[in-house]
Formats: C-alpha cells, structure tokens, sequence
C-alpha cells in the first residue's frame, strides 16, 4: 500500500486561469509591452531592466556556445566568497551582467554570487529603482561539460528613496520581489520570467538575436512522480528525508529520478516536465548549498507563479526575510503536492 507520502492527491479543484493568448511570434518586447499595460504605474525602467538583461543573455550565450573554442573552460584559480574555486565564464557572466545593467538608470545596488559586498552604481551613471540580485553562472561545475547552465535573477523594488542602495534595499522577505527569472544556456538559450503574473518563457533565435514567446503560461500540475537530488549525500541526510526518499523507490509507483548537478537546469527540466527538486542540509552543507537570494527566492517565486511551491523544509522560501547577502537555505522546490509531502514528513 504506497505510503501517504506517495499517494495521488486528487487535482486542485479548477484549472489554472485561461491567460490571454499571444500569436506566434511574439517577441519578448511586445509580451513586455503587452503586459504591463497592466501596470499604470509603470515608467519604462523595468522594460529598460529586462532589456539589458536580454542584451548580457544574448553575449553569455554566444560565449557559453564557444567556451571550448575561446578558452573560456576550467578555473581562474581565485576562490569567490562562498568558499568555490571561481570558473573563467563565472567571471565573463558576471562581468557581461554588471557591465549591461550598471549604466542604464534602472538599479539603486546589484548582488552578485561573485562578490562579497553589494555593487555600488558607478557615481557616472544615474540610479533607478529596482535591486537586481543575480547568480551570474550557476552550474559552473558543468560548464567543461556541456551540460546545462544558467544565469538566475531576483528583481525588488527600492525600500532607499534615492541614491545608492541601502541594506534595507536587499535585507528584505522574499514576498517584496517584483519580478523573477532565469536564462538556461542549453540545447537552446531560454529565458524564464515572471512579473507575478504567470510564467512564461522565451526561446532566442540567434539568426536574428531575438528572443520569442515559446512557453505560454508554464504551470506546474499539483503531482509529479520525478525527483532531482544528489542522492551520494544521503548518508547524512536528516533520516526522515531518507525514509521518504526510500518510499519512492516502491516500483507500484512509477518514480524517475533526474539529476543534472545544475540547479537551473534541474529547475527549468521540472518547471516544464514536472518533478521536485530537493537540496536538503548534509554534514558537507549544514544549512544546505543553495543560496537564498539568487538562487532559492528566484525560483520559488517561478514555483508558486506557476503553481508550484518552495519550502526550505519548515516554511515558504519566499516567507523567509533575507539575514545576510550570500546566506544559504536547504531547499525544496517544484509540483505543490510532493513539496508538501516532504514538509510533512520534515515536521512529524
Ligand atoms: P553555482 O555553480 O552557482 O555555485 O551553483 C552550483 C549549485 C547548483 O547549481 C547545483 O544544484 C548544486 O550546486 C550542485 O551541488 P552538488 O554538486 O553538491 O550536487
Ligand atoms: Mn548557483
Ligand atoms: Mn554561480
């Protein structure tokens, strides 16, 4: 008999809602456009924002697609903050971001994975009202292999009323985020993004450099039977998490596991095909290895946009207020119903 764990929940009662449609062919600045027509209030800057972003996906990318050829593999032989030898496309991807996002008006302060301290704006350009939290490359350690990678981003409106960034900009709960993404240098270049009002996700054709609606409204149905972990580190899992984990294993149930080791890529395979992602806390990470800002946050607030959810095991992520810049979370995220599931068994 599978374990309560396990079992089908019956579907949430109604489907998602019929989300106006675009043709085919939308470009990513017409959905933009389109879009926040809905927001009266909007000036411009977070169009300009997501722009610049586009631009720096575009140069990553091409970058990425050549590493092998533009001696772009393996490390630069420095160690970042987080205690990880630092990848020679970790610095072009942070750079290409810093370089397109700073001068264009819209940012008060930028996080990066790869820098200890909040990026000031140089004092030539204007400030603007977002923050922009990001993990330039996240999946260096797969960069030599040509699995997939990806560049993730947490959006938040200023708290500061001008000037340069304040803590009180960033040091915040992950409910004040505005707008979130990733871009998944894979088979192809995709940007994934939501403005909280659903997910969508864009495909860039590099013959004409532009980015086009390919994922309408992306939901995540309530069950999935796939899960994403690094099963080696079991052995000092919490035995709790061990045991549900073994409950998958039971053939009546029809699990699948898939693991890439990129959490993007391991992200964007459950947000389309569904499938629960889990890194849990282990005596190699004590409070998990994912950070909370530019990696946990983003994705969450993806996950529950496309009716989904992410805990860290006790609560929403996006519950959490953010105590320092790189702190680092346990993370579970994909299809509600098994998060769910996990989080019971957590706190039983
Ligand atoms: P980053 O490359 O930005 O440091 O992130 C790497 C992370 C994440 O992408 C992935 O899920 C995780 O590291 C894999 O960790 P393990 O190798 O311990 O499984
Ligand atoms: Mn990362
Ligand atoms: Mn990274």
């Amino acid at each position: 008999m599978p374990s309560p764990a396990h079992t089908l929940a019956p579907p949430s009662p109604g489907a998602p809602p019929i989300a106006p449609q675009f043709e085919e062919g939308t470009t990513l600045d017409r959905f933009l456009l389109e879009t926040l027509r809905g927001y009266p209030e909007a000036t411009g800057q977070f169009v300009t924002l997501v722009n610049q972003v586009t631009l720096a996906a575009k140069l990553v990318s091409a970058r990425v697609n050549r590493a092998g050829l533009a001696g772009m593999f393996g490390a630069t032989g420095t160690m970042n903050i987080q205690g990880e030898y630092v990848q020679k496309m970790d610095v072009y991807a942070n750079e290409t971001f810093k370089r397109a996002l700073e001068h264009a008006g819209v940012l008060c302060m930028i996080i990066s994975e790869e820098e200890d301290d909040a990026i000031p704006i140089p004092p030539q350009f204007p400030t603007g009202k977002y923050v922009f939290a990001m993990d330039p490359l996240d999946g260096s350690s797969n960069i030599d292999t040509n699995a997939s990678i990806g560049t993730i981003f947490a959006v938040f409106r200023r708290m500061s009323e001008s000037g340069q960034g304040q803590p009180q900009d960033v040091l915040r709960s992950g409910r004040d985020i505005v707008a979130a993404g990733y871009i998944v240098y894979g088979a192809g270049t995709v940007l994934v993004l939501s403005t909280g009002r659903g997910v969508h996700g864009f495909t860039l054709d590099p013959t004409v450099g532009e980015f086009f609606l390919s994922h309408h409204d992306i939901r995540l149905t309530p069950d999935t039977r796939t899960y994403s972990c690094n099963e080696a580190y079991t052995g000092t899992w919490d035995p709790r998490l061990v045991g549900w984990l073994a409950g998958t294993k039971d053939p009546a149930l029809g699990w699948s596991a898939r693991y890439i080791g990129s959490l993007v890529g391991d992200f964007h395979r459950n947000l389309v095909k569904g499938g629960v992602f889990l890194y849990p806390p282990s005596k190699k990470a004590p409070n998990g290895k994912l950070r909370l800002l530019y990696e946990a946050f983003p994705l969450a607030f993806l996950a529950e946009q496309a009716g989904g959810a992410a805990t860290d095991g006790v609560g929403p992520i996006l519950d959490r207020t953010l105590a320092s810049l790189h702190e680092r979370t346990p993370l579970y995220i994909g299809n509600k119903n098994a998060v769910d599931a996990i989080t019971r068994v957590l706190s039983t």
